[in-house]
């Protein structure tokens, strides 16, 4: 059996480039180009880098990006203001929101507030209902992220396989469970109640790991040959450095004792997550076609 490592640095810059070719073709066939606006409230180290690089690839593909900064105290209501603004602005076609926000503010009323049209989180309750019922709407990126690397090494069509993710949460497990139930997978979610986790991970032919535990899912939980995507990203201390602790990422997987099981999987980092700005600037480029009322281009059909 072959153990293939996926790249998922390797798959975004795919993505990117496809991106930047569209973004071009959509300037000199309709003279736009797709606009992304990232919001952050506060100074949270970690979202400042997220939503660093995100402005950078969005302005790499050519797309227009703009950064909206507010104070880590401001109120419900500026950023409702803006959000509303962003809502109206012709500029723009997609709007992020990064979380998490500070705890003023309430998450849920931020992201009903914001156009599904231009939700290019696929947050909104009207993207998570057109998600469900396969009716198009714009699709969580994460999620996007791993379809298309399991459909890159089993194809569109998951009939007969079984699919378990491993998180239930919004943006990633529930979302990915519609998606591969729209791709005819037999789809189990579990988490952190479930009873008998092993076993049922052992049944997956596709298993998807999204609980946030450092190593969790262990090389004996895996059936041989099965497809592994592994979203979490944790951070662990380990001996070294200047202070004798030094951080490493780790994923949700055992990934040294999954890796020889598994035949195909994706390592922590350089897998799931450089796919996720990548599908943010696909989704996009999706929603500004659809706004400007122009043909989706092939690639992101
Ligand atoms: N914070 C961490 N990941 C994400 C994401 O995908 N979208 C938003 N809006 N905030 C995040």
């Amino acid at each position: 059996m072959t153990h293939r490592l996926i790249d998922g640095r390797a798959f975004a810059e795919r993505v990117r480039r496809q991106v930047a070719e569209t973004v071009a073709d959509l300037k000199s066939a309709y003279d736009f180009v797709p606009g992304l606006a990232v919001v952050l409230v506060g100074n949270d180290p970690a979202s400042q880098v997220y939503v660093r690089n995100k402005e950078k690839q969005t302005v790499e593909t050519g797309m227009h990006s703009e950064r909206h900064d507010l104070p880590a105290d401001a109120g419900q209501d500026r950023l409702l203001a803006l959000v509303q603004q962003l809502n109206r602005d012709p500029d723009i076609h997609g709007i992020l929101v990064q979380l998490p926000l500070p705890s003023q503010m309430n998450a849920d009323a931020v992201i009903d507030a914001i156009d599904p049209a231009k939700d290019v989180d696929g947050f909104h309750a009207v993207n998570t209902g057109r998600l469900w019922t396969g009716t198009g709407g714009l699709v969580p990126c994460t999620p996007l992220g791993c379809m298309m690397m399991i459909r890159d090494v089993l194809g569109a069509d998951l009939s007969g396989k079984r699919a378990t993710i491993v998180g239930r949460s919004n943006i990633v497990g529930k979302p990915m469970a519609a998606l591969l139930l729209a791709a005819n997978a037999t789809v189990t979610v579990a988490h952190s109640r479930t009873k008998d986790l092993a076993a049922i991970c052992r049944e997956a032919d596709i298993l998807v790991a999204a609980i946030g535990r450092p190593q969790m899912i262990k090389g004996n939980w895996i059936k041989p040959g099965a497809v592994v995507l592994d979203v979490g990203i944790n951070r662990v201390e380990i001996d070294g450095g200047p202070d004798g602790k030094a951080g490493r990422l780790v994923g949700d997987v055992d990934f040294d004792a999954a890796r020889g099981v598994a035949g195909a999987i994706t390592p922590v980092p350089g897998g799931v997550g450089p796919m996720t700005i990548a599908c943010l600037l696909a989704n996009t480029v999706i929603a500004a076609c659809r706004i400007r009322g122009v043909p989706l281009p092939s690639a992101f059909a």
